[in-house]
């Protein structure tokens, strides 16, 4: 027979038989503990017992579309697909002290101003301590119901006598449900806690919103057990240091799943950023080699940011390859089809890549934003300070056509660019108001930008 299930990852959640210190299936280390809610074997068989049967619909059946409630922030309410869905479960998952809580308590008051009754439970802090937050961030005025509870049983059981439209529950892995037997934040207790939210939040039509710290050492149970449970995933994203917070939808079954608000931290709380491509060139320093404007598409904004190379000799014997808010793996394969179908060789040279702003990139047509930034850094030529870039390099050292190009175009004319390097073939209509270059590979993108580079070695 074989052997239960007692351990379990708490960075993915997977099971395992016996203990490692690097889990199989997501590669985490140290991430393994003992959960005594798996020690109970395989669950039983259901029996004989007869089950009622379900309705079932047709593909015409049409669902109406569900209705949906503003908060006024922008950003979230973009983010969220239009606004927040009735029954709905939403994680916002991030680093402790990222500004989830800030977040939160400005959006559930958002709500109150609107007539919705929001509930905020604080599992970390006392109800004294969220309401100095609130005087601090102007929010004392709004029709906004605080606990700072822990226990699940009396949560739930308040919740379902007030039925508020949202119930904000800061965090999930300070909840503790007293059914399972084991501590808060340990992967059971986060998992029995997220299952009783969202089932309450389908039965009764309340919004749930979980809050989430994600930890690298896997000591508290990491959100992503309870992503598979949620209806929509959000990540707030940032760099400590820097003002600028991203709210990211990573999942979201009522809307587009790649779109991303952005917000700045300010004395005063978070501040909506209408116009992220200002905000994020607004550092750009002066004219140097390694800077280079990428017209990117984030959801469904075009967004202008600066993609920064450095490139200098180095002493170890491998190079360092340092990234970022981008893909390890994919400066890599720029480098080496620059080094392969160019000549450009970064043998012998550290190579550092940043995203100004502290913006993740995911797009492939970022590439050749990339790949003109390195070349820019190492050749130490600046690109024109007016020009934007973007398109995919495929291995070949083709550009492949992008989606959205006008979007893109269009972003950077309003913000006063007055030429683009794109891909041959890109589709636009006459007006955009640019100057665009287009290139059929990188070869001839190097050509075309730096003037030719003579293809010495290092
Ligand atoms: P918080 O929302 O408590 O983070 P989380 O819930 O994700 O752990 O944010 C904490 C940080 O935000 C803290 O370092 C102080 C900063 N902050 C501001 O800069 N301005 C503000 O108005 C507030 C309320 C917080
Ligand atoms: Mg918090």
């Amino acid at each position: 027979m074989a052997r239960p299930a007692r351990f379990v990852c708490a960075e993915c959640g997977a099971a395992a038989t016996k203990w490692s210190g690097r889990c199989d299936a997501c590669g985490a280390w140290n991430s393994i503990t003992e959960d005594a809610g798996l020690a109970d074997g395989p669950a039983k068989s259901l029996g004989g017992a007869r089950g009622r049967r379900v309705p079932l619909g047709d593909l015409t059946t049409s669902e109406p579309e569900p209705p949906r409630a503003l908060s006024g922030i922008a950003e979230l309410d973009r983010v969220l697909g239009g606004g927040l869905v009735p029954g709905s479960a939403i994680l916002v998952g991030g680093d402790p002290g990222i500004g989830k809580s800030t977040l939160l308590l400005q959006a559930a008051a958002a709500y109150a101003r609107r007539g919705a009754r929001p509930i905020y439970v604080s599992g970390e802090e006392a109800s004294a301590q969220v309401r100095m937050r609130a005087t601090r961030l102007g929010l004392t005025d709004a029709p906004l119901k605080l606990a700072a509870e822990t226990n699940l049983r009396d949560i739930l059981t308040t919740l379902e006598a007030k039925r508020p439209a949202l119930a904000v529950i800061d965090s999930i892995q300070t909840m503790w449900a007293d059914h399972v037997d084991s501590a808060p934040g340990s992967v059971a207790q986060v998992r029995a806690a997220a299952h009783e939210l969202t089932a309450f939040a389908k039965r009764r039509g309340v919004a749930v919103i979980l809050v989430g710290h994600v930890t690298k050492d896997g000591q508290i149970a990491g959100p992503r057990v309870v992503e598979h449970m949620v209806d929509t995933v959000l990540y707030f994203e940032g760099e400590r240091g820097h003002q600028f917070r991203i709210l990211r939808a990573v999942k979201n079954r009522f809307g587009p799943s790649d779109e991303i608000g952005v917000f700045e931290m300010t004395g005063a709380g978070l501040a909506e950023v209408a116009n992220p491509s200002a905000l994020f060139l607004s550092e750009r320093g002066q004219h140097t080699s390694g800077s280079v404007v990428f017209a990117g598409i984030e959801g469904t904004r075009p967004v202008l940011v600066e993609v920064q190379a450095l490139v200098a000799p180095s002493a170890l014997g491998t190079p360092r390859r340092t990234v970022v808010g981008w893909d390890g793996g994919r400066l890599a394969t720029v480098l080496a089809v620059l080094e392969a179908r160019c000549g450009i060789g970064f043998a012998g040279l550290d190579v550092y890549l940043n995203v100004a702003g502290g913006l993740r990139i995911s797009e492939p047509a970022a590439d050749l934003a990339v790949a003109a930034a390195l070349v820019s850094a190492r050749e130490d030529i600046p690109l024109p300070m007016d020009a934007v870039v973007f398109g995919e390099i495929s291995l070949s050292g083709a550009l492949r056509p992008i989606a959205q190009g006008e979007a893109r175009l269009r972003e950077a004319a309003k913000l006063g660019f007055a030429s683009a390097f794109a891909p041959a073939g890109l589709k636009t209509s006459a007006d955009t108001g640019l100057e665009i270059h287009m290139v059929a590979d990188l070869s001839a993108f190097i050509e075309k930008c730096f003037g030719g580079i003579d293809q010495r070695d290092e």
